[in-house]
């Protein structure tokens, strides 16, 4: 039987690389949450309007006309997210769009608008999502449930990493995550936190193949 397995947790924790190859390994479709709040986040930053505008804000997320392509294979398979037929999958992670994202995500009627979409693309399973409150909020009758964590530094020393010669200092780095894990945290609505039936990996000394496997093992027992 095939089920919904959520993965949530902090920026940084590793949360994209293990939900993609988990879902190759499973053959599950994938669901990346965050990239929905980032695209109304970036519809909002075009669109002029003030990331506090929570009529305005819920609106465009009403409306979003989003969809994912997959592109590629294995490790190098990459996720498009399309804005209204636009390949905005660039244009979604620039350091902007991840600040407004975590800010128009703490408004409750962004939240609930895009609750529908969200389970709507879910479907009925075969599916990993990843987010902050998928197991919690979105999904809470999920067969998986995940919270993936890792120390700040160590989440600031990969987030170096990826970024590679485009990097900033470390500190400030490290700031800009902290801001955000505050921020996800602190939310009156739907913040991030475990799920009381979530099962808790810290990947701070793991490496993400130690992770798949580990979760694999899990979603497979459950499969039966
Ligand atoms: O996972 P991410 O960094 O792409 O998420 C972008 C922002 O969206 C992040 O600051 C928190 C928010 N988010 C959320 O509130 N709920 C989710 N299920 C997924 C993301």
């Amino acid at each position: 039987m095939s089920l919904v397995v959520t993965i949530d947790g902090p920026a940084g924790a590793g949360k994209s690389t293990v939900a993609k190859r988990l879902a190759r390994r499973l053959g599950y479709r994938l669901l990346d949450t965050g990239a929905i709040y980032r695209a109304v986040a970036l519809a909002g930053l075009r669109a002029g309007t003030a990331l506090d505008d929570e009529p305005a804000l819920a609106l465009i997320a009403r409306d979003l006309d989003i969809d994912f392509a997959f592109e590629g294979d294995g490790d190098a398979a990459v996720n498009r997210v399309l804005l209204g037929g636009e390949d905005v999958s660039a244009a979604i992670r620039t350091p902007e769009a991840s600040q407004a994202a975590s800010k128009v995500s703490a408004l409750p009627a962004v939240r609930a608008a895009l609750l529908d979409l969200q389970r709507r693309l879910g479907g009925k399973g075969g599916v990993v999502v990843e987010g902050r409150d998928t197991g919690t909020v979105v999904f809470p009758e999920a067969g998986a449930k995940f919270f993936l964590t890792a120390s700040d530094h160590e989440r600031a020393r990969r987030r170096m990493e990826e970024l590679g010669a485009r990097a900033g200092a470390l500190e400030d780095v490290l700031g800009e995550i902290r801001e955000r894990d505050a921020r996800d945290a602190g939310r009156d609505v739907a913040p991030m936190k475990a799920a009381g039936d979530a099962i808790l990996v810290d990947s701070s000394t793991m490496s993400l193949d130690e992770v798949v496997a580990d979760l694999e093992r899990v979603v497979r027992e459950r499969e039966q």
